[in-house]
């Protein structure tokens, strides 16, 4: 039997929907809500991706600023302009899209967000708020995997989940709120010696590894969730995740694809954070 495809870009235009009611509120009550994004460099896919951010700001209701640079940019400049974000009133959420150009500390830039603008939830203030269970800005990726676990009325709690990768941004982030969700979480990487038994074990699969195809049909068991966090492009130019999705496909119940899976959610889910904070700024919840 085929597996059920998740629609991330369906779940993330509820997502979205919603946002923009609430920003629809802050524009009454006050202001729109407002996102300031920096892009330094020239990665590529960085420049999609905030192209893909303001697009939705748009679609939401929400005030987007841009600020670019080139890669030959200092960290003083940097944080200067961070500063005068973070005391400017009327901006709601601070992005800066990773990765920044070599040379630039990038824990020191994140940390100069502060945590109350930090709509990427990466400030360590925020990580060890989400470690602890208490409310704060939940890192897009992961805070969109769970919602989408959930919209599909997916159980977790009890399951036993896999992640695949440790990565700041993934990895770790949504095997802690896998774990607040109850399940029981494994975390696999690059030295995991029973990488195949361990994914055999699995309910849940998240695979955030970053290599094309990692994560084959035969690893999964029967009926198994697996959510693709990679953005990969095999040899031939296509996009593809870290699951080999046209076998994956036959052994899993429900799979994300590659595009239309977890990246708009990852997007919808900033949207919902800026709106989070504007509301906190205007103080109604
Ligand atoms: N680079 C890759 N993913 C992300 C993200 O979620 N936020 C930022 N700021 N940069 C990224």
């Amino acid at each position: 039997m085929q597996a059920e495809i998740i629609n991330g870009k369906e779940i993330s235009e509820f997502i979205k929907g919603r946002a923009a009611k609430e920003a629809e509120k802050c524009k009454v009550s006050g202001r729109e809500p407002c996102l300031a994004v920096i892009l330094a460099g020239d990665d590529p896919a960085s420049q999609i991706y905030v192209k893909n951010k303001r697009r939705a700001c748009e679609e939401c209701g929400i005030r987007s600023l841009q600020y670019t640079f080139g890669a030959d940019v200092s960290e003083e400049e940097l944080l200067g302009l961070i500063e005068t974000l973070n005391s400017d009133e009327t901006v709601d959420g601070i992005l800066c899209q990773l990765p920044l150009p070599s040379g630039i500390d990038e824990a020191k830039i994140t940390n100069a967000i502060s945590p109350e603008k930090d709509v990427d939830g990466f400030h360590p203030v925020n990580v060890g708020k989400m470690l602890s269970g208490k409310d704060c800005f939940l890192p897009c990726t992961p805070a969109g995997i769970i919602e989408m676990l959930k919209y599909k009325n997916i159980e977790i709690s009890g399951k036993n989940a896999v992640v695949i990768g440790r990565s700041n941004i993934v990895g770790k982030p949504v095997s802690a709120l896998l774990l607040a969700e109850n399940a029981t979480v494994t975390v696999c990487h690059s030295k995991t010696k029973n990488l195949k038994e361990t994914v055999k074990t699995a309910d849940i699969v998240v695979a955030a590894i970053g290599k094309p195809k990692f994560i084959t049909a035969d690893m999964l068991k029967e009926g198994c969730t697996v959510i693709d966090v990679g953005i990969n492009r095999t040899e031939n130019g296509k996009l593809c995740g870290d699951v080999d999705f046209e076998n994956a496909v036959f052994a899993a119940g429900a799979i994300t694809p590659v595009p239309g899976g977890v990246g708009p959610m990852t997007i919808a889910m900033l949207m919902q954070n800026t709106v989070k904070s504007c509301k906190s700024r205007l103080n109604f919840h």
